[in-house]
């Protein structure tokens, strides 16, 4: 069990054993598409989390306050339809915290809760405009 109670390292911690851990050290690609249509697309290595892209990468409108503890809400995303299925379902802390976020939909996801698998290279994850 990690030290949550500390800021800071233990997500750190987390991100470097996963990486280490990943034998494999694959790289996949994320697309974040802004809610004006425009897209930019990162790579990130197996094991982070799509979060762990966009605030890597000054994606605007993910700011992962929380550090990915799961407990801000500021890295809503809609998951694109055509990736849901390949995505793990949210567990309930996400789906509970998730009924706070501004513009909710069956799409939406935290992204720090989505963690990157081989199976998700080309993921396309929407930025909800604060306005939805
Ligand atoms: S970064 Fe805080 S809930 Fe995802």
């Amino acid at each position: 069990m990690y030290p949550v109670i500390l800021s800071g390292w233990p997500r750190e911690f987390d991100r470097g054993y996963d990486v280490m851990m990943n034998t494999q050290k694959n790289i996949i690609n994320v697309t974040f598409v802004q809610p004006d249509g425009r897209e930019e697309t990162y790579q990130g290595p197996i094991g982070d989390h799509v979060m762990d892209v966009a605030v890597d990468n000054g994606v605007a409108g993910i700011i992962g306050q929380c550090g990915g503890g799961c407990t801000c809400c500021t890295c809503h995303v809609w998951v694109d339809s055509g990736w849901q299925d390949r995505v793990k379902p949210a567990h309930s802390d996400e789906t509970e915290l998730l009924s706070y976020a501004i513009g909710v939909c069956a799409r939406s996801r935290l992204a720090c809760q989505v963690r990157l698998t081989e199976d998700l290279d080309g993921l396309v994850v929407e930025i909800p405009s604060e306005a939805e």
